[in-house]
């Protein structure tokens, strides 16, 4: 019941609401005042991104009500910009790349303005205080740190912008991020839109009838449509294979997974918010769930799709030499059983947008990492040509590879199909949770063999992966798990086999390294087994064996160029031997505090295994001289946007400022493929590059000069200089090229050069790797079992750094990741469904980060650069590890390694010395 108007001030401006006096203050700003730059990211006080300033302290929005808010003074992010300017924090902000997607950004900008306005010159344990509350999913924090620390401190001379390619400029694209402005799935919808929820299966696996509707419908007037499987107009299935398309929109009777939905609650939104899922008439017949490996594979376990009998989804494979003679022959031989959990994205934004029918098409502006499978996927299932379906990417606050499968994207045009009105929906945090796909748990049994002088002979691998109730991208990590198995080292001979197994589990999908993550626990933990038992320094032994130039990888495929791991591993020796000294030193001191150094590498390949990648791009120049890159590579914040512009400026010649980007929407762009498997900068930058140069030399070819022409815009005029002369340019004597008014259009294409892999898993799955090695300080209370990171030092062969700040923030965000992996995230299903109980790693879970970039040049990529989205995180969990190892002697085979998992590891360790 509405009291009455509320009065308060917001952004020093006086306002009146009329609002139930219970209602949140973040969905009052957003809902009636229209104020989206407050995000809602749990609506439970657990992320922070709803951070506000209120009488210029700091709250969490969506906990206060908002009589509560009545005569005082709320500030918002939109608040900080005065005449126009970004404050000083906002600038640091931009300036030091503490804004990836930035959905975590106005509340972090919140935090820290209520500390500066308290403490002008904060130290950095303040700052880690002050921003304790906010999470963020994509930086590692550390940027965010260093900006709140710059602060005050005068700002540097700005950076050198020519040649764009290696300049650590700020986000193009960064500046919306920062004022409130950028709009996420759930910041815009078309007036008028109804809203849909999900009705979603409560249990792991079971049958299930609807009732009678009937009195659902007489209750709530404004409940418009009840959606299920039979309003289903195409395909009620889909999936990332087209062999593999098993994943119903709504379940048909059956759910094999808790979170399913079942049917779509479509109305407007205070009657869709106020029916509860108890008064939907759904009638379950709960069955027993097959949860987890052994379940799925125990003799007589059902079948819980007829296609894959045993509940095998798929095996992968890679053989070459003969394992068991070189293990008989080896000096030492390692071995162990790990695994590893259900790891959940977190990203802070959850699923959202909206879709409308346009004519005799549908328009959805979702938050999405793949526009034109989505594209695809859709018109499938609404029985429609892909052309009738328009995706236009929001911003995406986060993804992760989570926002690679279809979410809420078939349910609101199907909706919006059906009833001619635009409809929306915003997944809530547990709904997020429990319905989207996860990171792969493995059981992994690995065996490694080596000479006495540390040459590796010989892996053994077997990963089962428990890829849950549908396939999604269970097939991607069978198959490139065998691949990256035995690490980036020369092994000659190797046999490394992985399944993925239906369970009734969350499903399992695309998650940061595609299972090479779960792989490099195991193996280089056996690295390090190997290095004890020989006697060898764990960092040279990996120096021994690393894969370098003009080596063979166990798939054959000769290395040609850009291999640098061991420059990786030489940037690091300093380091390792001074923390190593360090921690030593440490340990002289009695007491339970327990210092420890680990190290690990990683590889990974770019873009698809042994499947065509290719990336369309186009560059255009209108009559008036504007260029525009259209850019179909999703950036979700790890700054593709950017990074395609930056390559496109050298390549074309002009500075960065001169391109205005047309981001993601299917309708104005190429396919540029997904963005995932660290593959934009290489591959999407490659074709970008392609498209800037195609149109530079349809500039020199109007002006009739040769390569060397220095093409100029200025003020719409586009000139072409060489010695001597100035030639310009009438566009305007030219025709139109496209419907965006271009005259000229340089189009680029690149697919990376691959080949099929053969039954033993033999052939060149991808164009190029990436190489990475890390070192973890560790410091471990063997009493009670608690791990804190001290220091990581990371190392990174990106090709080329094509901007150095991104890729430091790739690294930090890899490393916070890895660091959730090794300690803390376990999901699961049906108890972690929020951020309360899933823990993910705050400000002041994340270390100081030394970044070593190292830049083999790849000859295939743009200006030599490959990927570092995937490779940033794939050593981090295994160094943290080895380095709980080195402090307490306890090798960790289980992730997450949690205070109960290491201290009962410790405690065996000291029995069996004991014993000895
Ligand atoms: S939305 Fe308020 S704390 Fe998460
Ligand atoms: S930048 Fe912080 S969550 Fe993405």
């Amino acid at each position: 019941m509405n009291a009455g108007p509320i009065y308060f001030r917001l952004n020093r401006t006086p306002v009146a609401v009329t609002a139930e006096p219970i209602r949140r203050l973040a969905e009052v700003l957003r809902d009636e005042l229209g104020r989206m730059g407050t995000k809602i990211g749990c609506d439970a006080g657990d992320c922070g991104a709803c951070t506000v300033l209120l009488d210029g302290r700091q709250v969490c929005a969506c906990l206060v009500p908002i009589a509560q808010v009545a005569g005082r003074a709320v500030t918002t992010v939109e608040g900080l910009v005065q005449d126009g300017r970004l404050s000083p924090l906002q600038e640091a902000f931009h300036r030091h790349g503490a804004a990836q997607c930035g959905i975590c950004t106005p509340g972090m900008l919140m935090a820290a303005t209520d500390l500066l306005a308290r403490n002008p010159t904060p130290s950095e344990t303040e700052v880690l205080d002050a921003l304790g509350g906010v999470l963020c999913r994509c930086t590692g924090y550390r940027k965010i740190v260093e900006a709140v620390l710059a602060v005050g401190k005068g700002n540097p001379p700005p950076l050198p912008i020519t040649p764009a390619v290696g300049a650590a400029i700020p986000k193009v694209d960064g500046i919306p991020k920062l004022t409130g402005t950028e709009r996420y799935g759930a910041d815009e919808w078309p007036d008028g839109s109804l809203v849909l929820r999900a009705v979603r299966s409560p249990h792991h696996h079971a049958r299930f009838s609807f009732g009678d509707w009937t009195p659902l419908k007489a209750k709530y007037a404004g409940l418009v449509a009840v959606l299920t499987a039979a309003d289903i107009r195409g395909q009620n299935r889909f999936g990332i294979y087209p062999s593999g398309k098993d994943q119903p929109v709504f379940a048909e009777g059956y759910v094999r997974c808790r979170g399913e939905a079942v049917c779509a609650l479509v109305g407007e939104p205070q009657t869709i918010a106020a029916i509860r899922d108890e008064e939907v008439p759904v009638i379950w017949q709960p069955l027993p769930p097959i949860a987890g490996i052994d379940a799925a594979l125990a003799p007589g376990a059902a079948t819980l799709h007829r296609a894959s009998p045993g509940n095998i989804l798929i095996e992968g494979r890679l053989i070459t030499g003969d394992t068991d003679a070189a293990m008989r022959d080896a000096a030492a031989v390692a071995e162990g059983v790990f695994e590893t959990a259900f790891v959940e994205h977190a990203y802070i934004e959850p699923e959202a947008g909206y879709a409308r029918k346009v004519g005799d098409r549908i328009e959805i502006f979702v938050t999405t990492q793949t526009p034109y499978m989505d594209r695809d996927e859709v018109a499938l299932i609404l029985g429609l040509q892909p052309q009738q379906v328009r995706i236009i990417p929001s911003a995406v606050g986060g993804g992760f590879g989570g926002k690679l499968d279809l979410s809420l994207h078939p349910m609101v045009a199907t909706a919006a199909w059906l009833l001619g009105r635009p409809v929306r929906c915003a997944y809530t945090r547990p709904e997020s949770m429990a319905s989207t796909t996860k990171r792969h748990p493995a059981r992994i049994a690995a065996k490694l063999g080596a000479t006495k002088d540390g040459r590796f002979l010989a892996v053994q691998f077997h990963g089962d992966f428990n890829t849950g109730a549908y396939a999604s991208w269970g097939p991607t990590v069978a198959a490139r798990v065998p691949v990256h198995a035995m690490g980036p080292y020369c092994v000659p001979a190797v046999r490394c086999t992985s399944r993925a197994i239906y369970t009734n589990d969350t499903t399992a999908g695309a998650f940061r390294g595609f299972g090479v993550p779960q792989a490099a626990i195991a193996i280089e933990s056996l690295v390090d087994d190997v290095a004890e038992s020989l006697g060898i320094d764990p960092l040279e032994l990996r120096y021994r064996n690393a894969l370098e130039t003009g080596a063979v990888t166990s798939t054959g495929q000769r290395l040609e160029a850009s291999v640098g791991l061991r420059a990786c591993l030489d940037g690091l020796r300093p380091h390792w031997r001074r923390l190593k000294g360090e921690a030593e030193a440490f340990n002289r001191t009695a007491g339970p505090l327990r210092r420890g150094v680990g190290i690990a590498c990683g590889w990974y390949g770019i873009g698809n295994t042994s499947l065509s990648n290719p990336s369309t791009m186009r560059i255009g120049l209108s009559a008036e001289g504007s260029i525009t890159l259209y850019n179909g590579a999703v950036d979700i914040g790890q700054g593709s946007n950017t990074i395609m512009t930056q390559i496109c400026a050298d390549a074309l010649g002009v500075p960065v400022s001169a391109i205005h980007l047309v981001s993601g929407d299917t309708d104005l762009t190429a396919d540029a493929g997904k963005t995932s498997a660290s593959r934009q900068t290489f591959v999407s930058g490659a074709a970008a590059r392609l498209a800037a140069v195609s149109l530079r030399q349809q500039i020199l070819r109007l002006a009739n000069v040769g390569e060397h022409g220095r093409v100029s815009v200025v003020d719409g005029r586009v000139t072409v200089t060489e010695p001597g002369h100035e030639h310009a340019i009438d566009l305007r004597r030219l025709p139109q090229a496209n419907a965006q008014g271009d005259v000229l259009v340089g189009e680029g294409y690149f697919d990376p050069p691959t080949t099929k892999l053969d039954e033993h898993g033999q052939g060149v799955p991808y164009a190029t790797y990436s190489f990475s090695a890390q070192v973890a300080l560790v410091e471990v209370d063997s009493e009670l079992g608690t791990t804190k990171v001290l220091r990581i030092v990371a190392a990174a062969d990106v090709g080329r750094a094509i901007n150095p700040t991104q890729v430091e923030g790739q690294i930090h965000g890899g490393v916070a990741q890895g660091l959730g992996l090794a300690l803390m995230e376990e999901y699961i299903p049906g108890r972690t469904e929020n951020l309360h109980d899933y823990l993910i790693p705050t400000v002041g879970d994340l270390p100081p980060i030394d970044t070593l970039i190292i830049e083999e040049r790849e000859p295939l990529g743009p200006f030599g650069a490959k990927g570092i989205g995937e490779p940033a995180l794939i050593p981090t969990a295994p160094a943290i590890l080895n380095a709980i190892r080195h402090a307490t002697g306890a090798r960790l085979t289980r992730v997450p390694a949690t205070p109960d998992r290491v201290r009962a590891a410790i405690r065996a360790i000291e029995r069996q010395r004991a014993a000895e």
